[in-house]
């Protein structure tokens, strides 16, 4: 039997192609998000594109890209996405997508998958999310409306109790996909997960569920509990990571990253 295997990727943080045509609070807003980062939308699309590529010459059951999709939410920058998915070789079932901190500016997130992502509706959606052999993946929006200065989530109610209900029902591995992290960040009010806490208990009260998330723009395997091994794991951002695919195997009810060159053998 194949061992199921999910390609991740994260922050993107795409622009548009005439990003340099904006004014007023329009570009205030897109140069503050972008902090130190230079406004070229080729090069940023340029290593979207390369990061895509490798994923899909990986040939992975399913990837997930965990948000930070776009600079901030224009149709723009999802209309740059859109035509990147489309020729990146892996059909719109086999991808999944979470809004982050900065996808919630210009579209809702709701709106994003009724309009120019409407193709990965299907597999992005909070609620049954996707089936694989061995493993569900779950996703799990954590945009929430706020001020642009502000890159916070939160995690909602309902949406947990789904990965809690499909985890005490499937007896297999469940991936909970989402942006912010399961840990306090440094200025949490600021850039954390509002409801850090009732995730972390999810993760130690329920053993088959992994997670995977972004936000942080460093690779990180993350323990629940000291010693039994990593449960959530993070990827450099594609933005500006050097290397920023991983590729995890589904071992019973555990993620096991693979070494690159493994992944690709
Ligand atoms: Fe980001
Ligand atoms: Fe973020």
């Amino acid at each position: 039997m194949s061992v199921t295997r999910i390609a991740h990727l994260s922050d993107l943080h795409l622009l548009e192609e005439d990003v340099r045509r904006r004014r007023g609070v329009a570009r205030l807003q897109v140069e503050y998000l972008s902090l130190k980062r230079p406004l070229n939308p080729d090069g940023r699309r340029a290593r979207a594109e390369l990061a895509l590529a490798d994923a899909a010459a990986a040939d992975p059951d399913h990837l997930v890209i965990t948000g930070d999709l776009t600079e901030d939410g224009v149709v723009g920058q999802y209309d740059v996405l859109r035509q990147l998915l489309d020729g990146c070789g892996l059909e719109p079932g086999r991808v999944t997508l979470l809004p982050g901190n900065h996808d919630g500016h210009g579209l809702a997130w709701a709106e994003a998958l009724a309009g120019p992502l409407d193709r990965w509706a299907a597999t992005s959606r909070p609620g049954e999310g996707v089936r694989l052999s061995g493993v569900r993946i779950l996703p799990v929006s954590t945009a929430v409306e706020q001020a642009f200065w502000k890159s916070s989530g939160r995690a909602p109610d309902d949406q947990l109790a789904e990965v809690v209900r499909t985890a005490t029902a499937a007896h297999e591995l469940v991936i909970l996909a989402q942006h912010h992290p399961p840990f306090r960040v440094r200025m949490h009010w600021i850039h954390g997960l509002q409801n850090v806490s009732d995730v972390a208990q999810l993760l130690a009260a329920n053993p088959n569920v992994s997670l995977l998330y972004g936000h942080m723009h460093v690779a990180r395997d993350v323990e629940v509990a000291p010693g039994e091994g990593a449960r959530a794991f993070a990827p450099c951002a594609v933005v500006d990571g050097d290397d920023p695919l991983r590729i995890y195997a589904v071992d019973g009810n555990r993620l096991v990253p693979l070494e690159r060159g493994a992944a690709a053998a």
